[in-house]
């Protein structure tokens, strides 16, 4: 068919509105504002499951049994360790490498070292994501410590993605309540419907390419500052607002210079984003542990005076900025920890994607001149 027989009106810009498959994992009801994780609400599963049970559910469908969690977390504890060629490769790059650009790089790493690359059944893929969703807090962790010019370590079987990540980063046990912030982080951001980066991997998967070459395509699309980059753009512009006085000024600046709130508007939700809420009792939770609620305070005052401004909801960045601080991760790893939770999400999709695969292929409307006659080079001006 040709490209042309598209009409202008079937045109939807950046796809707004458009149904572009069907899943089953979750839905972002817009209207309704909600976000459903396999039939679960999230209001359902946070504070109740871990983030281990809500990745098993939305990778296998189910909330795991007792025993099945109990294999799942062994598998993922078993999986954690970062080869040796990943790591050596991480050695080489400059610490002031982008952290999001190393992280897309080790991922297409770990396809260049799997003999296995190539096999898309369905069983492969799923050794793939396990493997992938116990290392990543791992990588990422590396990362951090890479570019603060401190030894790597080696994760300890016992705890969960959290707490593991949080004492890779760190080198020291976190305590509970830091621990089940960021598992409950990773709840929040482990699944979002087609957005961006997850749509990128199936696409990508729809070509019948393979798992790591949808998980680097994913973590490239999640590295943009309107999809996953917001939450460290937003950890920028409170540090820059840097008090609750500077809050009106740097409001109407931003507004005279039309320029975004980062962590504000969503292009699906209508009114409150559903995870917002909970990212803000835990980052205000987390700032009075540590006696400092600069952070939430600035970001609670802002979001007043945005919504006053312009009657813009938060979205998912806005207080995982705080929140993240709060857990001592430098800024420029945030979007690191989207892709942290985020991992399994991918990988559910890239699984659905490829079970029932259909190549993922828009129209566009061309709308650039016709009927040209070519020049010779000699008589082009
Ligand atoms: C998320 C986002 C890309 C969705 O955008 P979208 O659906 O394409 O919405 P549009 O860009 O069409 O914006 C619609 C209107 O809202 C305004 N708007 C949307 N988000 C805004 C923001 N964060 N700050 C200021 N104005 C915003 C636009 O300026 C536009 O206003 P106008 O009609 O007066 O020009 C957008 O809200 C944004 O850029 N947010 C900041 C980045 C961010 O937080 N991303 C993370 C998303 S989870």
């Amino acid at each position: 068919m040709s490209e042309q027989a598209t009409q202008p009106e079937q045109v939807r810009k950046g796809l707004e509105g458009v149904v572009a498959g069907e899943t089953s994992i979750s839905d972002v009801d817009g209207h309704r504002c909600q976000l459903i994780y396999r039939g679960y609400h999230i209001d359902e599963l946070i504070g109740r499951a871990s983030y281990e049970e809500v990745g098993y559910l939305l990778l296998f469908g189910a909330l795991p049994t007792r025993a099945q969690l109990a294999e799942w977390t062994t598998q993922l504890e078993s999986q954690r360790a970062m080869d040796p060629p990943l790591t050596a490769f991480l050695q080489t790059l400059p610490k002031a490498a982008g952290p999001m650009a190393t992280l897309r790089s080790l991922v297409s790493l770990m396809g260049v070292l799997d003999p296995s690359e190539n096999d898309t059944s369905l069983e492969s893929i799923k050794r793939k994501a396990v493997r992938t969703i116990a290392v990543i807090p791992t990588l990422v962790a590396a990362i951090g410590r890479h570019r603060a010019g401190q030894p790597l370590l080696s994760p300890t079987p016992g705890v969960g993605q959290a707490a593991t990540f949080l004492y890779l980063l760190h080198g020291k046990e976190p305590t509970p309540l830091q621990a089940r912030a960021l598992d409950a982080y990773f709840i929040l951001l482990a699944d979002h419907g087609f957005n961006a980066s997850t749509f990128t991997a199936r696409t990508v998967t729809g070509t019948q390419s393979d798992y790591y070459s949808a998980i680097t395509a994913a973590v490239g699309s999640l590295k943009g500052p309107l999809h996953g980059a917001a939450n460290r753009k937003a950890m920028e512009m409170l540090t820059e607002i840097g008090s609750v006085e500077q809050i009106e000024h740097y409001v109407q600046r931003t507004l005279a210079d039309h320029k975004r709130f980062m962590g504000f508007g969503h292009r699906v939700y209508k009114g409150a984003d559903p995870r917002a809420k909970h990212l803000k009792e835990i980052a205000k939770r987390l700032g009075e542990s540590v006696g400092e609620t600069r952070w939430f305070d600035i970001s609670e005052r802002l979001q007043e005076a945005v919504w006053q401004a312009k009657k813009l909801y938060i979205n998912v960045d806005f207080y995982s900025a705080s929140l993240l601080h709060y857990l001592g991760i430098p800024t420029e790893l945030f979007t690191t920890m989207f892709a942290c939770a985020r991992m399994v999400g991918w990988s559910a999709h890239v699984l659905e994607q490829a079970a029932d695969n259909r190549l993922i292929r828009p129209l566009a409307l061309y709308i650039g001149p016709r009927e040209l006659k070519f020049v010779p080079l000699d008589h082009r001006k």
